[in-house]
């Protein structure tokens, strides 16, 4: 086997698992200078099987150091997915002041209540940790929320500290909807409430709670994150959002139907982390950056999927539409290396774009004049010499985004996976559109217009791409400022 990080398709600058299968972020938590990050995982095999909790923790949301599994399966079950909090007043009375635990919340599965056809085979417990995540204890009376009502998906609890009301508030999933408990304590919890929408009977998942302001005003509004597991708009599943309000007891969403947090096919089950200091005030989350269409079949060996950039969200509203935006952490700028300038061009046509970059590892950044520009659509082509590629194209005519992977490799392991070009609506109504782009071995994110739209789609190249054109179809482009960064990978600094 290849040395661990250096196989095909691996991806340099994103959190990937030393080896074997890895599916949601779990557990997030800061705490004492560190971000720790827990995810599903199984030791044994690149595909899915018995749920554990892997762990890792960063100073810096970038580089990462990979710790011992957390969490393990048990009599009860599996160890799905969840949330972690630091129990800051110990009001579990797991730690002490001093030294208050870390509790964290999960799905225990159980194997046998499923084979049985038992519908409850799902059910809440809680862990908690005395050393900053390291290792855990689990609660002696688990299941701490146990599943009366015979709701086979029932899972995913994740919890937030509200303020106003003093409580814990935990989210989970059931089903087509998500259930609201509140507890004192971290152990007795009492539910609240539910929230779903009419008609949409889709299985959500890995759902998320928490306060957020509006940009440059001291409104405070509510997100709620929700992970849908089928009929994303570029297939199957995808992670979306409600903005609305919380009242300690009950969630009312602003709008009937949820917005995508990122268009692309490949950032599932974001959630956010807990715990981050008031003087930083940033709401900062990650993805797993794959689809359950094709996550256990991709041509990857030894090691399974990736998750997204750390992104960094932020609400905006404008008149009264609320819109949450997501741009990579600020931390990533210090992989930047080599830079460099392109002055203002007009794009007629195609143009190679020569600089010393690796077209397997790189950021653009760009600003479009669209007074300039005319109609038209105008984009990036990333290509190798076996003639596979993946193409970028921004299409002002018809105010959209398109990610063509569809020929990006010669072996079509998934019909899901290349059956279609993906595309995002877009508007070009303002007079600059800015484009940040990233490209990891095998991942692909866009940002556009600091975050309003995400677009992360993943590809799997024969052999790595090894030019980067851009092109302009019926029209002509203006390009403003454009900067391309060689970026470091985080493993062999
Ligand atoms: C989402 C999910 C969760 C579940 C976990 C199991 O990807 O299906 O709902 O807890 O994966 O690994």
């Amino acid at each position: 086997l290849p040395e661990p990080y250096q196989e095909k398709h691996r991806p340099q600058f994103h959190f990937t698992p030393e080896a074997k299968w890895m599916n949601d972020p779990n557990g997030m938590f800061f705490y004492k200078g560190k971000y720790h990050l827990f995810y599903q995982y199984y030791p044994d095999s690149t595909v899915w099987g018995p749920m554990h909790w892997g762990h890792a923790e960063s100073k810096d949301l970038v580089h990462w150091k990979h710790l011992p599994i957390a969490l393990y399966p048990d009599s009860l079950g599996l160890i799905f997915s969840g949330g972690a909090v630091v129990d800051l007043n110990n009001t579990s009375k797991f730690g002490t002041k001093e030294n208050p635990p870390i509790v964290a919340t999960f799905t225990h599965h159980n194997l046998e209540g499923e084979k049985a056809e038992t519908n409850n085979f799902q059910t809440q417990s809680i862990a908690y940790s005395l050393d900053e995540g390291v290792k855990w204890t689990k609660y002696g009376h688990n299941p701490v929320i146990p599943n009366t009502e015979g709701i086979k998906d029932f899972r995913d609890p994740k919890v937030v500290w509200h303020e106003k009301s003093q409580q814990w508030i935990l989210v989970l999933a059931a089903y087509d909807k998500v259930k609201f408990y509140a507890s004192p304590n971290l152990i007795d919890w009492t539910h609240l409430s539910d929230f779903g929408i009419d008609g949409d009977i889709r299985l959500w998942e890995c759902p998320d709670l928490f306060p957020i302001k509006v940009e440059g005003s001291d409104e405070e509004k509510w997100a709620l994150i929700v992970s849908i597991q089928k009929n994303a708009p570029n297939g199957g599943t995808a992670s979306s959002y409600f903005i609305g309000d919380f009242d300690g007891k009950t969630f009312t969403s602003d709008v009937k139907k949820q917005k995508w947090l990122d268009w692309g096919a490949d950032n599932y089950a974001f959630v956010t982390w807990n715990n981050i200091p008031k003087d930083d005030g940033r709401i900062i989350g990650i993805g797993w950056m794959s689809n359950w269409q094709y996550a256990q079949i991709v041509p990857t060996e030894n090691w399974r999927s990736a998750m997204t950039l750390p992104r960094e969200l932020k609400l905006t509203r404008s008149n009264a539409d609320y819109h949450l935006i997501s741009s990579p952490v600020k931390e990533l700028q210090a992989l930047r290396k080599d830079s460099t300038l392109i002055s203002p061009f007009q794009v007629e046509d195609r143009h190679l774009l020569e600089a010393s970059f690796s077209p397997s590892q790189f950021e653009i950044a760009m600003e479009i004049d669209l007074k300039e520009t005319t109609a038209g659509s105008f984009g990036f082509e990333l290509k190798n010499d076996l003639g596979e590629n993946l193409v970028i194209t921004f299409d002002k005519g018809g105010d959209m985004l398109y990610v063509d992977r569809t020929n990006s490799a010669k072996t079509k392991f998934s019909e899901d996976f290349f059956g279609k070009k993906h595309y995002a609506p877009l508007n070009y109504d303002e007079d600059t559109m800015n484009i940040q782009l990233f490209v990891d071995a095998s991942s692909l994110e866009i940002f556009v217009n600091g975050g309003k739209l995400n677009f992360t789609d993943i590809f799997f190249p024969s052999e790595k791409f090894n030019t980067v054109s851009l092109f302009s179809q019926k029209g002509t482009w203006k390009i403003k400022d454009t900067k391309i960064y060689s970026l470091k990978g985080i493993w062999k600094p």
